[in-house]
């Protein structure tokens, strides 16, 4: 039984012989289950080739078709893909789970003018000996992944050499742009590879998307997808590189069993990403981005009620669709659980020692929480009592805010919120002592903290619950 969803099977062959299916009827988000009969009965470990002809539908949950109106060239449609966290199945059949993992090789045959890549190691291209408008681009991924990390796109693309294993993608206009970006890149990927192990991917390319992706970032293997609106001009959002670079040891080889255990996945990449920052950037700036997500997670918890079950640490899914689940909780609840470790067990040295054992120990696995705190007791096996002080039952199945608050460095938030005080306070006659001298010694990142103490302070007051896609208001990266 193999998950599917609108998918129309045509036909299926086992060791090239035909045999019987069935579509089980659609359920709901889920798809439908197809069934197929084997021929005879298989002894285990028995190799068996399984070949199903099918098609997908225009409406697929994983796919956006774009028109080339929907472009920045206006010329060529473009294909994208997001599979996470259970699409894979509206592009092929599949066991749709995360803790099954695979290796894959494809063969994919688009017009000559445009280009395809997939989350792999390109594996060479050729004209399409069956038709000469077109041509074939092959793909190889060796890594077993989960099939969330599938993914596909078609556009007319080009690229720029912007590290020694890293291209960035995108339409020509956008091209340049990108490569000033994402210029840290390679720096970011040597300091991971020093807190995390060695890189097993190959290629580490970007691929800028058109702005209807629907993700600030996609940890696509050797292809990681991102929004163009990354494209600040200043590298201020180049956090989000950091975060999906970290993805290639916290999610890809080290993957959540089942999408309770989420957080795992997005907890620790927040985790390593803070750290990367950390160290291009300083300890204050860690701590500063670190008190940004603690004020991110106390949003997402007003804006679902501090009783909600989807404030919860470790969530249960069953008859719930992840997607209506996704939120900052499993990030910044998961990422103040591991700074809050960190602070217990001895500081940051200490727990990126866990945190590098952790990622060779559950490497090419599936796990779930248990085996995380299992392997947490094992490692600091001589600060059993400290570990004991941790009210694991709140941290993982309580809703609301965490029992303990970690402790934060003040230094760069203290300038937001003395000049949020300043404006706050303010009289009509002090309006002259406000001048753009203010805000000379402040990062962007703090100008955004800034602001947004002003949003909750002044303007939410004044009109309550509406302005989408506002940091105040708890949406990451400011995309939605
Ligand atoms: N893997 C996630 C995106 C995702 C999660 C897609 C679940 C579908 C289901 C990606 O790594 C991510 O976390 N992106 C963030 C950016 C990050 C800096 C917090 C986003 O898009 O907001
Ligand atoms: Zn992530």
């Amino acid at each position: 039984i193999l998950d599917t969803k609108d998918l129309k099977i045509e036909k299926v062959v086992i060791n090239g012989q035909e045999v019987q299916f069935t579509v089980g009827e659609k359920q709901s988000f889920r798809g439908s289950p197809l069934e197929i009969v084997l021929p005879v009965a298989l002894s285990k470990k028995q190799e068996v080739v399984v070949e199903i002809s099918y098609e997908t539908s225009p409406q697929s949950s994983a796919l956006q078709w774009l028109t080339p109106e929907q472009t920045s060239g206006k010329k060529h449609p473009y294909l994208f893909s997001q599979c996470q966290a259970i699409h894979c199945r509206a592009i092929l059949p599949c066991q749709d789970t995360p803790s099954v993992k695979l290796t894959y090789s494809a063969e994919v045959s688009v017009p000559n003018e445009l280009v395809a890549l997939m989350s792999a190691v390109r594996d060479g291209e050729a004209p399409d000996p069956a038709d000469s408008s077109r041509k074939i681009y092959k793909f190889i991924q060796k890594v077993p992944i989960p099939c969330y990390l599938i993914a596909l796109v078609v556009g007319a693309l080009e690229s720029r050499k912007i590290g020694p294993r890293t291209l960035v993608w995108s339409e020509k206009e956008q091209v340049e742009k990108s490569a000033l970006e994402f210029s840290e890149t390679e720096r970011m990927l040597k300091i991971a590879e020093d807190l995390g192990g060695p890189y097993v991917w190959g290629q580490y390319d970007l691929l800028v998307l058109p702005p209807s992706f629907p993700y600030g970032g996609m940890e696509n293997p050797c292809l990681t997808f991102v929004t163009p609106t990354l494209l600040a001009g200043d590298k201020s959002l180049s956090n989000v590189i950091a975060h999906e670079i970290s993805h290639s040891w916290t999610g890809n080889l080290v993957t959540n069993k089942t999408w309770d255990h989420f957080w795992l996945n997005e907890g620790h990449t927040v985790y390593l990403e803070r750290h990367i920052c950390g160290r291009l950037f300083g300890e204050k700036f860690r701590h500063f981005h670190a008190l940004g997500g603690w004020g991110e997670l106390k949003n997402s918890i007003k804006t679902f009620g501090d009783t909600h079950a989807f404030t919860k640490l470790v969530v249960s899914l069953k008859d719930v669709d992840p997607d209506e689940v996704y939120s900052s909780v499993p990030y910044e609840k998961g990422f103040a659980l591991l700074f809050y470790l960190e602070q217990l067990l001895g500081g940051p040295e200490v727990f990126l020692a866990f945190l590098k054992a952790y990622i060779k120990e559950f490497s090419y696995k599936s796990i779930t929480t248990d085996d995380w705190k299992a392997f947490l007791y094992a490692h600091f096996k001589d600060k059993t009592d400290v570990l004991n002080q941790v009210d694991w039952n709140a941290w993982f199945f309580s809703p609301g805010l965490p029992p303990v608050k970690p402790k934060y460095d003040m230094t760069l938030t203290e300038a937001c919120i003395n000049l949020s005080q300043r404006w706050i306070k303010a009289k009509e006659d002090d309006l002259g002592t406000f001048s753009s001298a203010d805000l000379k010694d402040m990062s962007s990142h703090q100008l955004i903290e800034f602001l947004a103490l002003m949003l909750v302070a002044v303007a939410a007051p004044l009109h309550p619950v509406q302005v989408g896609g506002c940091r105040a208001l708890g949406s990451r990266n400011g995309h939605r």
